[in-house]
């Protein structure tokens, strides 16, 4: 298994999963994560190639070198907000869950989400029916910070979002 930064050449097998996602669990997708799946490929590898001087930085989980799963992460360039990191769009293939893919791509992002000078906290929103979401950020020590209720709606139903919190400074 290799895990490593994704750029704009890896868009096509980038975009698959994203819409693979968005036709698996539509109301645990986000709208970054959404919009990647819904645009076309030549305006996502040019997003990408923009992805870092904006603060945004994604990973590939690469198994015999099929992409199996991604995960993003942004930061804001405004110094008021640059001591947290936004973790978004995690997504496993469901034939590669359950094989550690997600534990390894978590750990990949929180090193680098450590090595980015100035960063304090990661942040992310789960939807409260994502069990297996919710049990692996917290054995990273995710800890909730709240609810927002009603936060999605989807097909004439309602999801809140859990949001999660994780002191990087704080050894798991
Ligand atoms: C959540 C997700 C990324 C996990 O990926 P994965 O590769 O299957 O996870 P791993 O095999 O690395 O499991 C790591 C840990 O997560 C937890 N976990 C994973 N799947 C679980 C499940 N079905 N039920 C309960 N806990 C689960 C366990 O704590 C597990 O550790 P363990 O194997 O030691 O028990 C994957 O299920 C997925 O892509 N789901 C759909 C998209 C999604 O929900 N993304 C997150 C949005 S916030």
């Amino acid at each position: 298994m290799t895990i490593r930064p994704l750029t704009s050449s890896d868009a096509p097998a980038y975009q698959h999963i994203r819409q693979c996602a968005l036709k698996d669990v539509p109301q645990f997708v986000g709208p970054s994560a959404e919009w990647e799946a819904l645009c076309d490929l030549a305006e996502l590898q040019s997003r990408m190639d923009r992805y870092e001087s904006e603060g945004t930085y994604l990973f590939g989980c690469f198994l015999d070198d099929v992409c199996a799963g991604v995960a993003a992460m942004s930061r804001k360039l405004n110094p008021k907000y640059s001591h947290k990191v936004f973790f978004w769009g995690f997504y496993i293939l469901p034939a590669y869950r359950g094989r550690s893919l997600g534990r390894h791509l978590m750990e990949a992002r929180i090193e680098f989400a450590r090595s980015l000078p100035g960063v304090r906290f990661a942040t992310l929103q789960v939807t409260t029916t994502n069990e297996p979401a919710r049990i692996l950020h917290q054995r990273f020590g995710f800890v909730s910070c709240g609810i927002e209720p009603q936060a999605l709606h989807l097909d004439g139903k309602f999801y809140d979002f859990e949001l999660m919190q994780l002191d990087l400074n704080r050894a798991v």
